[in-house]
């Protein structure tokens, strides 16, 4: 069996969406075949890319330039999922690259075992919404996407703790904030198995967010270190903007991120 570190950059050097997640998901498969057999797969240590290959296409642009839809009309809902794809994407390449950068960081097995599940949960997760996209007569690749995702990735390239505030903590946390108005319009749409995939997405993305609060706190309490305190510091120093309210309180508490956390950030004061 490879090393955990160089099946990450296996993963993350692999440009086509498809062909990531089979890889993603086989690695997976067998990390936890080694474990339910009472193994410690070895993590080993590899120089992953500073940026994850990718596919030619979708053409990424900036922000400002990706055309906007309304999310009543089907070409609006198949730009949503388009996006939701490429976020999905994205995150298949966070999570092996959390496993692969910061290997020098002495870590328990436990926290390889939550971002190898998560990894596994991101690219089934893409393969839902290309499932999605491909019914509707689209894919992966059909429309421009936002170039600038790897950016939370890029700014915390040698620090673990910040990678933690910002990708789980933050952006991952908006997730859930955002996904119960997007299973709404899909609904309303009556696109059922879109509704379905969101909420396989939205379950399995607590847990993501859990994971991020669960080794935070565990490394601040061995540096000894004020969690709430670092959390804002570090998320102030490299993430780009407030955070925007509503939060969804309730999917956040039970992911362990206690409001104190992300009020203070917010460009709203609490109401
Ligand atoms: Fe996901
Ligand atoms: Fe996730």
């Amino acid at each position: 069996m490879k090393t955990l570190a160089n099946m990450a950059v296996e993963v993350l050097s692999t440009a086509d969406g498809r062909a990531k997640t089979a890889l993603s998901r086989d690695y997976a498969a067998q990390w936890f075949a080694a474990r339910a057999a009472g193994e410690t797969p070895e993590i080993g240590a590899a120089t992953p890319p500073l940026h994850p290959a990718r596919p030619e296409k979708p053409e990424l642009l900036s922000p400002r330039d990706v055309p906007r839809r309304r999310p009543g009309s089907r070409p609006g809902q198949i730009a949503l999922l388009h996006a939701v794809g490429h976020i999905e994407l994205n995150a298949v390449d966070l999570h092996w690259d959390i496993i692969a950068r910061f290997t020098d960081v002495k870590m328990p097995i436990g926290f390889y075992d939550d971002w190898v599940k998560a990894a596994d949960e991101e690219s089934k997760h893409f393969n839902l919404i290309c499932d999605c996209l491909e019914d509707l007569d689209s894919f992966y690749g059909d429309l421009p996407a936002h170039a600038g995702m790897w950016r939370a990735a890029e700014d915390t390239v040698d620090d673990f703790m910040g990678r933690l505030a910002v990708v789980p903590m933050v952006l991952e946390a908006r997730g859930l904030d955002v996904t119960p108005g997007m299973i709404d319009i899909f609904r309303k749409a009556k696109l059922d198995q879109v509704v379905e995939a969101l909420e396989v997405i939205y379950a399995e993305e607590v847990g993501h967010v859990a994971y991020g609060s669960k080794w935070f706190h565990f490394l601040c309490g061995r540096h000894d270190l004020d969690p709430k305190e670092v959390f804002h510091k570090l998320v102030r120093k490299y993430f780009h903007g407030a955070l925007k309210p509503p939060f969804n309180e309730e999917k956040r508490a039970e992911a362990g991120l206690p409001p104190d956390f992300y009020w203070p950030l917010a460009d709203d004061p609490r109401p």
